[in-house]
């Protein structure tokens, strides 16, 4: 039978979602949607926040899925956002961002990608290294528009390949030759 789905998406964000489908797409994997609010629990650990949100994802869906868990980390502000993320973007914004700064603007996206299901809960990290630029620039969701990839000049907003190269693409992309290892061995 042909599955329409092969897993599902667990998460409030929409933009998420969508990168996370487009980027599993070209791994010939399909992405559902699962819209829901997850419990975040407070922790320094991204994947401790990661895992305890799958767990609470699985609860609720009930079918093999995923869940990201986000943040970026400002060396010159100690790693701050960091697993804060979420709450800073919403209370301060990307202004507040830019007001903290002077002249050291280096930063990190941190991407933790969780897959569960009835036997199994994984974790799949990476990073992509950048700096956060003067001025906010494109139009993009969260901090995309203040975040400028290393060796690139412009912010993930204004790039077009940004789910070829993003901290979710390459936690995706590690995800992906899990779980395509994984369905190998069951079938046969
Ligand atoms: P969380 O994983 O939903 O807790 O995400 C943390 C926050 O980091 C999000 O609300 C966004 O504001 C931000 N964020 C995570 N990934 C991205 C991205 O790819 N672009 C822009 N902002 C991001």
């Amino acid at each position: 039978m042909h599955k329409s789905v092969d897993l599902f998406f667990v998460s409030s964000n929409n933009h998420k979602y969508l990168e996370a489908k487009e980027i599993l797409d070209s791994f010939g994997i399909k992405l559902g949607f699962f819209k829901s609010n997850l419990e975040e629990i407070q922790s320094n650990s991204l994947k401790d926040i990661a895992s305890k949100k799958a767990i609470d994802a699985f609860s609720k869906c009930k079918k093999p899925l995923i869940i990201e868990d986000a943040g970026l980390f400002i060396d010159s502000l100690y790693g701050f956002p960091g697993p804060y993320s979420s709450y800073v973007f919403k209370t301060i914004g990307n202004k507040g961002i830019l007001n903290l700064l002077k002249q050291k603007r280096k930063a990190k996206f941190i991407s933790i990608i969780t897959y569960c299901d009835k036997n199994f809960l994984e974790s799949f990290n990476s990073k992509l290294d950048g700096s956060i630029s003067k001025y906010s620039k494109g139009k993009g969701w969260g901090y995309d528009p203040i975040f400028v990839p290393k060796n690139f000049t412009k912010t993930f907003a204004e790039l077009k390949n940004k789910n070829e190269l993003s901290h979710r693409f390459k936690a995706l992309k590690k995800f992906s030759n899990w779980y395509l290892h994984k369905m190998e061995s069951y079938d046969q």
